[in-house]
């Protein structure tokens, strides 16, 4: 039941023409950031407007990335899962640019400063872990260490669900600090109805 970040591509290929258009459309939030950087249309703070808008479509990618399996289980709609592998490596390509992005132009790779506001905030501490724990799925994310890890390929997949969990927090503590908590509780809501349908459907893989 691991229907994980990065997923298995399983019966039969996805057609060319869908796989590059999912691939061009998952880059138009990257060229949407890097054009309004450019051209000026992202108000008085792009650098805060770019790192939202990444940590928002890592966010949306990881949950895109859990929902193929569901669809799969509850509608027996296949392409899906074929189309996870990617979709995780979006998650991730987005969550690096997110962190690159604060590193650099928040905090100027002043580690003394990172490290001072790793144990300060909570909400960077959450989405450290985050981070962490999409790390070694993308690492693991090919073929040949699908079949090196054997099943412990599954179970490491699994932290694709501490990665959710620790997402929405990071997200809720963020706008906690703000009074506003309606965009994380979506999420959180979302990233629970999809959770759920896991435990419901324990036993029945996805793929
Ligand atoms: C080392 C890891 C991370 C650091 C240092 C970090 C840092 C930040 C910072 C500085 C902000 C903006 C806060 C503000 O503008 O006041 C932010 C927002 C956010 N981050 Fe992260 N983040 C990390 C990892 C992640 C990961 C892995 C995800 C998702 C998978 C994520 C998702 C988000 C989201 C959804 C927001 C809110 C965007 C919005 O306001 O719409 N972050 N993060």
């Amino acid at each position: 039941m691991a229907s994980s970040l990065l997923g298995r591509q399983t019966a039969g290929r996805v057609p060319a023409w869908l796989w590059l258009l999912l691939f061009c459309a998952g880059l138009l939030p990257f060229l949407h950031g890097l054009l309004g950087v450019w051209l000026h249309w992202l108000g008085a703070n792009p650098v805060e407007a770019v790192t939202r808008a990444s940590g928002d479509w890592a966010l949306r990618f990881l949950l895109l990335t859990l929902l193929m399996s569901s669809l799969r289980r509850r509608l027996g709609w296949r392409l899906g899962v074929r189309l996870r592998r990617m979709l995780g490596l979006y998650a991730f390509f987005y969550a690096v640019v997110h962190v690159l992005l604060y590193l650099w132009l928040d905090q100027f790779f002043d580690w003394v400063a990172i490290g001072e506001d790793i144990l300060e905030r909570p909400f960077i501490l959450a989405g450290l872990l985050a981070f962490l724990a999409l790390l070694p799925l993308a690492l693991t994310s090919t073929r040949t260490m699908m079949r090196r890890l054997g099943p412990r390929w599954k179970a490491l997949h699994r932290l694709v669900y501490a990665a959710g969990l620790l997402a929405v927090l990071h997200f809720w503590w963020m706008k906690e600090s703000k009074s506003d908590v309606s965009e994380p509780l979506l999420y959180a809501v979302l990233l629970g109805l999809l959770l759920l349908e896991r435990l419901v459907a324990r036993g029945h893989p996805a793929d």
